[in-house]
């Protein structure tokens, strides 16, 4: 595995990957990779002959009272973990390489990002989509993979595709999942063991959600309420959101029905945790 620091290099890269005539895929992170992240690479990898990977924390989707100093990083362990599992080059800029000194063009979105994690993170999904816009510039890939876990995300980045004519294919994966349900999430490491008992309550309220539906009910409120029962149970998890929304803008539905998103998130000890599922899918 190849690794660049600097946007020239990148460019050199790819040049050569196009003149042999190799699809390239680009998979996006901010690094302290996990299962999450290289079940993004495995796809790519079926989908492309090139795997660029960044790795990037990105300042700019982070707010003022965020966990940008102490979001965790290992850079060698990340290296080791993408080249096994078959990352070509690893892309990993300086903060001042994505946005030298003077740097003020954002990519803004629309309504679709006012709502859900865009409400508890006012101007996070700007910070995403101009650090996804400049990726996308630098790589030009033919296809570039996300994580449904980020399902706002994966909307307004298909949407910011869609509306800006970007040629290539956005791919969404299932998020995969510690066997007893907690979603992986490079924020598990804030958790000490009795949050990481609380988390539970995340994907146990999702679970909830789609037997309810499994036993026929398509009332919002009514997978809300089965919910609530679960989320009751664990009255020191403050839950931000219950959202549940069709899969296309996430705009909130009062009839359900297979393709329909539930998502949540909430606070456990410290840490913001969020997760999703598609209703008919339940955690599978
Ligand atoms: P990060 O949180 O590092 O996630 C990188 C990618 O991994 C995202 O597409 C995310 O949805 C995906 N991912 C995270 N947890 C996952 C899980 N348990 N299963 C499957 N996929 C998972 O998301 C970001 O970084 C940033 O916002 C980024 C897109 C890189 C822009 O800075």
């Amino acid at each position: 595995m190849i690794e660049f620091q600097s946007v020239a290099d990148v460019r050199r890269w790819v040049r050569a990957a196009r003149e042999a005539s190799r699809r390239v895929a680009l998979v996006p992170t901010m690094g302290y990779l996990h299962e999450g992240h290289l079940s993004l690479v495995d796809e790519a990898r079926r989908r492309a002959d090139a795997v660029l990977m960044s790795v990037f924390v990105n300042p700019l989707q982070f707010g003022p009272t965020e966990d940008l100093s102490r979001y965790p990083r290992d850079l060698p362990r990340d290296r080791a973990l993408a080249a096994g599992r078959g990352v070509d080059a690893l892309f990993v800029p300086a903060v001042d390489t994505m946005y030298p000194p003077g740097s003020e063009i954002r990519v803004v979105p629309g309504p679709t990002a006012e709502r859900w994690e865009g409400a508890a993170r006012p101007g996070h999904f700007t910070g995403v989509l101009t650090v996804v816009a400049k990726l996308f510039h630098l790589v030009e890939p033919d296809i570039a993979t996300f994580g449904r876990k980020d399902i706002q995300q994966a909307v307004l980045i298909r949407q910011m595709v869609r509306d800006l004519d970007w040629p290539l294919e956005i791919v969404v994966v299932p998020t995969v999942r510690e066997p007893d349900g907690l979603a992986l999430s490079s924020r598990n490491a804030y958790l000490d063991p009795a949050s990481r008992r609380q988390a539970l309550v995340l994907s146990g309220s999702l679970r909830a959600a789609h037997e309810a539906f499994a036993r026929g009910e398509r009332r919002a409120a009514g997978i809300a309420a089965a919910m609530r029962r679960v989320l009751e149970q664990e009255p020191a998890v403050p839950v931000d959101y219950v959202a549940i929304a069709e899969p296309v803008a996430l705009t909130p539905v009062d009839v359900v029905d297979q393709h329909t998103v539930v998502a949540i998130a909430a606070r456990v000890g410290g840490t913001r945790l969020i997760d999703n599922i598609i209703l008919g899918q339940g955690l599978a």
